[in-house]
């Protein structure tokens, strides 16, 4: 491998993607949790280039802010009205000699291109070209690709001695030369100054009447300089996006290399074909994915857990060995050993702490629920501070909106809310504290206390009978009474 940084990785996103159909410009459509530009940068700078160029045209604004946003560093070039991946390359070029300035000496070194449309090329890759092309000390090489429909490319042209000669685009190419399977994928190592001597002599007096990159490889051939054309060892790697079907099926073998990597690395997956995980997700050693799980964004599983099935988790914190089943949930933080689900939503802001429950059908929302509490039913829980070790009874609400401000509430640890309270913030449960079944808390509970807020029970007796006359209830009644008094006057014989 070499030791040299390339001089540059200008990545060319300046074109249209007409047939995406899209309001959002081509690049900036996702998969496997970043933009296709996005997975781009990121392969250009695993190439550790000593400056990453992007080229801009199309959604120029756009495009731009998205590029800095992923990659603060880059180099934005943009391109002028001449079409053409050669002139896109070659207004990189001229932004790379402006920011170094009138007096400095050229650009020298390798310069790596490739496209902003083609998310699955790795790091590697372009490193391995790099090399390649410094060892053989070439002037310009190709990574190629042999397809077995080799449609829409550019082709591969080899004299007698299968020397790379020169590469023709499809629309200009003879029967005979379309019938080569070997194509251009699109990605190069150029010498600087070889590049920069080839390109300004680049016509475009071809089908197009576009500036053809690919001409520079005649061009250098002809100067003399050596030219190759390695091929992609996975062809997968290079494959570009155009429109939304292939958008699905690139990002369908993104998922499944990233699931493998997962795997390989002691991650089960029971299930990769409906198991979804974004480049930006970390999963400990023995964590178990269970089928229909989607783990987005900056979400990460620690060791031991097991997560799913039909759960969906975006930017979370998975705790070691805690088990979340069929759950909706963002923002959020599972402490180890905790349980979540069947069906719950984790709403921004929760915080369950070690061992503690949040049980089917609870709600909760900027929530921090200390170790070994629980919400095991039919709960929601929003603005809430709970202690350790409390149990929250089946149906509390935690009442947080009043319709005009949102307010805390805190519950103490120790302390058990009965069933169908409803905690009306800010209110304040202490420690040790409890509720009755069925409350309206409105004022503070101190530790140790109990509150209860609701209507006391009435009984009142014979009034089936009297109201409900002639009724099945009212019969029921009355049975029950004649057993009754029947059973009395039994005891009464006894006695
Ligand atoms: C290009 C190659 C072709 C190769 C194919 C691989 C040339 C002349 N042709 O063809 O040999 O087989 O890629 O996919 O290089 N772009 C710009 N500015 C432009 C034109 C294009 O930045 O003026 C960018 C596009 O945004 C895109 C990439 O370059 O990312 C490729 O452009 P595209 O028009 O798709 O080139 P192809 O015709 O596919
Ligand atoms: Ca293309």
């Amino acid at each position: 491998m070499s030791s040299t940084r390339p001089a540059a990785v200008v990545v060319l996103a300046a074109g249209e993607g007409t047939r995406m159909r899209s309001a959002t410009p081509k690049v900036l459509h996702a998969i496997g949790g970043r933009s296709l530009l996005g997975h781009a940068l990121a392969a250009a700078r695993g190439a550790e280039p000593e400056r990453l160029v992007v080229v801009v045209r199309h959604e120029r604004e756009r495009v731009a802010a998205h590029a800095l946003e992923v990659h603060p560093g880059a180099l934005v070039a943009d391109q002028d009205d001449v079409p053409g991946t050669g002139r896109a390359v070659q207004c990189g070029l001229d932004a790379l000699a402006a920011e170094r300035g009138a007096g400095a000496p050229p650009l020298a070194g390798t310069v790596v291109v490739t496209f902003g449309d083609v998310p699955l090329l790795r790091a590697e890759t372009l490193v391995e070209l790099a090399a390649a092309h410094e060892a053989e000390g070439n002037g310009v090489t190709v990574l190629s690709a042999v397809l077995p429909d080799p449609t829409g490319y550019g082709r591969v042209l080899r004299d007698a001695d299968g020397v790379v000669e020169r590469i023709v685009e499809q629309k200009d190419a003879t029967e005979a030369e379309r019938a080569v399977a070997e194509v251009n994928t699109g990605i190069w190592a150029f010498d600087a100054a070889v590049l920069a001597a080839a390109l300004p002599r680049v016509g475009r007096d071809n089908a197009q009447g576009e500036v053809y990159l690919t001409d520079v490889l005649a061009l250098a051939r002809a100067e003399g300089h050596r030219v190759a054309a390695r091929a992609v060892a996975d062809t997968s790697e290079v494959e570009g996006v155009n429109d939304r079907v292939q958008l699905a099926a690139l990002g369908a073998a993104l998922n499944r290399r990233t699931l493998e990597r997962h795997m390989r690395a002691g991650v089960t997956v029971v299930d990769p074909a409906t198991t979804w995980v974004d480049v930006t997700v970390d999963v400990g050693r023995d964590a178990t994915v269970l089928p229909g799980t989607q783990l987005l964004g900056a979400t990460s599983i620690a060791e031991g857990a097991v997560v799913g099935p039909d759960t969906t988790l975006r930017d979370c914190e998975v705790g070691e060995g805690a088990v979340v089943q069929r759950t909706h949930g963002e923002l959020a933080v599972v402490g180890a050993g905790a349980t979540v689900g069947p069906f719950s939503f984790l709403r921004p802001g929760t915080h369950l702490g070690e061992s503690g429950k949040v049980g089917a059908f609870v709600e909760t929302k900027n929530a921090r629920i200390g170790a070994r509490s629980k919400v095991p039913h039919l709960s929601y829980v929003g603005d809430a501070e709970i202690g350790e070790g409390s149990n929250i009874g089946a149906a509390t609400i935690f009442a947080n909106y009043d319709g005009q401000t949102k307010s805390r509430t805190r519950v103490g640890d120790a302390a058990f809310v009965g069933s169908d309270s409803v905690l009306v913030a800010p209110v304040t449960i202490g420690d040790g504290a409890y509720t009755a079944a069925g409350s309206v808390i409105t004022d503070d509970v101190p530790a140790g206390a109990i509150g209860v807020g609701r209507g006391r029970q009435k009984n009142v007796e014979g009034w089936t009978e009297r109201k409900r006359a002639g009724s099945a209830s009212a019969r029921a009644a009355a049975a029950a009474r004649a057993q009754q008094d029947q059973q009395q006057d039994q005891q009464e014989e006894r006695a």
